[in-house]
């Protein structure tokens, strides 16, 4: 018998960088998923495979450090239900990884409730409170909110005071995630943005406040459905992304494409790399989409997913 999970991806619609300085970041789950199946096997050793690799783990043995959450949650269980013989592990995804789509978030997620569901009935709230040890195994300061998403599903507001809040909401929008395929190191930006705080003090300000009485106008407009808002307030916070420095030539490059057709486009994430998002009404999707890849930039269609974790 074995216990399968699944979870999807995310992205942040509006906040990030502001909110490490205490303002407010709206994040949602895309319809991106990774799958995750655990299998008992009679072999003592924890068998981890995935599209990167293979590796057999014994007892306390060390691992490579993506796949170190699934040795520990895999443990976690042995350790709780005592379980005496190994378990296979299973990573099936269709979430780019690395570039800020919250993939190895959404791996956490589906690995707690995969591994964890081979043996008992687990709550969301004890998967997520699994998932976040798991990916703090890797990401010592990560701040849950990706996979408190992905864990719910929908759409979350998310300070650093306050924590999460799903929004009792539900758009139907179109997103189009193009992704620039440079990789992007999130602490080294977030240290950037830093600096650029330190130098310029007054101006840092005035975009954090900025950055707030957009999130709340925001919040109306997802409420109302209100495209033509939302997508004007996402290219408003581009711009102070681009002010701070965390955009480059390839992303404006892609978000000008995409402007030809949206209402609106950003960064989605850390930046320097990773991806942007941009809001579409559903009949134009295919036109962006094309328009990208006529620009030799890889990319894709979401619908905000309101399922989350699926056991
Ligand atoms: O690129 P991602 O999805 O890891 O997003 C980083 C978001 C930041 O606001 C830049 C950092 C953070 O910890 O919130």
């Amino acid at each position: 018998m074995s216990s399968t999970a699944s979870a999807p991806a995310k992205v942040i619609l509006f906040g990030e960088h502001f909110v490490v300085y205490d303002v407010k970041a709206i994040l949602c789950s895309i319809n991106r998923r990774v799958k995750v199946t655990t299998t008992p096997i009679d072999e003592k050793i924890i068998r981890i495979k995935s599209k990167i690799g293979q590796e057999d783990i014994k007892a306390e043995e060390e691992t490579r450090p993506s796949f170190r959450p699934f040795a520990f949650i895999a443990r976690k269980a042995i350790k709780e239900f005592n379980y005496e013989k190994g378990l296979e592990i299973t990573i099936d995804s269709d979430i780019p990884s690395g570039v800020g789509l919250g993939s190895s978030s959404a791996c956490c997620v589906a690995a707690a409730a995969s591994v964890f569901g081979l043996f008992s009935s687990t709550t969301k709230e004890e998967i997520l409170k699994i998932a976040i040890e798991a990916e703090r195994t890797v990401f010592k300061n990560a701040s849950g909110a990706d996979s408190t998403v992905c864990t719910f599903g929908g759409i979350i507001e998310y300070d650093k005071k306050n924590g999460f809040n799903r929004l009792d909401i539900k758009p139907g929008f179109t997103l189009i995630v193009a992704n620039s395929k440079q990789s992007h190191s999130t602490n080294t930006i977030v240290s950037n943005v830093g600096k650029f705080r330190e130098k310029n003090p007054d101006a840092f300000l005035s975009l954090c406040k900025k950055e707030s009485d957009l999130v709340n106008r925001v919040k109306t407009s997802l409420r109302d459905g209100d495209l033509g808002s939302l997508g004007k307030d996402m290219s408003e916070n581009q711009r102070y992304l681009e002010e701070i420095g965390v955009s480059n030539e390839r992303l404006r490059a892609m978000i000008d494409i995409t402007d030809r057709t949206g209402h609106g486009s950003k960064i989605t994430g850390a930046g320097g790399g990773g991806c942007i998002i941009s809001l579409v009404d559903e009949e134009n999707a295919d036109k962006t989409i094309r328009n990208l890849q006529d620009g030799g930039y890889d990319c894709f269609a979401a619908k905000i997913d309101y399922t989350g974790l699926n056991v």
